[in-house]
């Protein structure tokens, strides 16, 4: 085996959100379609909503990826907080009009109005991380909705502490709610797999056996983001062992003793 394949595997499991490294799963599909179907009913607005590390911003990326090749639609990963800002952002990148000083949402409203034509599809708009965005923006994004001339999908996270759908302008019916989970033990092993090969690391991808993933799961209990976290800092110790202990390395399969080395590492579990 050449010596860049742990390098390189460990590469693939970098926390990044790229839609281009999106794998299929059959779940994740299956609510992926649905959602795309949702994004064609003119009123509803989406939200997708889960644990950090379900896969909601590569999913919103996914979405904006395979969209923009039919319809204005624009992204915003880091949520814009400041009203004035919001509203400049979008009068920007949707209508393409450059406002200075400040514009409120009235005004916002009279761009839209404006610059609406019945004929385009109307543009749009998905929010990440939209729990830090006010009560006060999210009642002004609902009005926009209720117009019908933007349509929005947004992203929440849920958090043990606070139930944010049971929020006041989350309780109306125009929202379609979508809710990302964990992966199940099956789809851990296909997204490990994918991922790997996707980056063409055959030999590494047929290295983890069943009683590996189960061993992963039980740490990351399915949650994508920590599983990326651990198998970068496995790979990181093939990596030393490739250079200091090249023959403790077994080719036929992942070392469990190595996983677990991770998650001490990780701070998964405790040393
Ligand atoms: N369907 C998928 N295909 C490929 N990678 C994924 C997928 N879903 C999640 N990931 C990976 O998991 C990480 C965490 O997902 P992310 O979308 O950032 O979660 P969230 O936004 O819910 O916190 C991402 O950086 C990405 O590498
Ligand atoms: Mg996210």
């Amino acid at each position: 085996m050449e010596s860049s394949i742990f390098e390189k595997s460990k590469s693939v499991f970098l926390d990044v959100v790229d839609p281009k490294d999106y794998v299929q799963l059959d779940r994740v599909s299956f609510i992926y379609q649905s959602l795309k179907k949702s994004v064609r009913k003119p009123l509803k607005m989406i939200l997708l909503y889960g644990k950090p590390g379900t896969g909601k911003s590569m999913f919103l990326a996914k979405l904006h990826d395979d969209l923009s090749k039919i319809q204005p639609v624009f992204l915003y990963q880091q949520p814009i907080i400041d009203k004035s800002e919001f509203f400049k952002t979008l009068a920007k990148d949707i209508y393409n009009i450059k406002y200075n000083g400040e514009l409120n949402f009235t005004q916002f409203s009279k761009i839209i109005e404006m610059h609406h034509k019945e004929e385009n599809d109307i543009p749009i708009v998905l929010l990440d991380e939209a729990q830090l965005y006010s009560s006060d923006l999210m009642e002004n994004i609902r009005l926009i909705s209720d117009t019908r001339k933007i349509k929005f999908v947004i992203t929440l996270h849920k958090t043990s502490q606070e139930d944010v759908i049971a929020k006041e302008h989350f309780q109306t019916r125009i929202w379609e709610t979508i809710e990302l989970q964990n992966a199940s033990m099956t789809e851990l092993k296909i997204y490990i797999q994918k991922k790997l090969m996707k980056s063409n690391c055959f030999d590494i991808a047929n290295m983890f056996t069943n009683k590996n993933i189960s061993l992963i799961f039980s740490l990351t209990e399915g949650n994508y983001r920590e599983t990326n976290k651990l198998l970068y800092t496995l790979f990181e110790i093939y990596q030393w062992y490739e250079k200091n202990e090249p023959s403790k390395i077994k080719y036929s399969s992942i070392t469990n003793k190595y996983i677990e080395m991770a998650a001490i590492h990780t701070g998964i579990i405790n040393g």
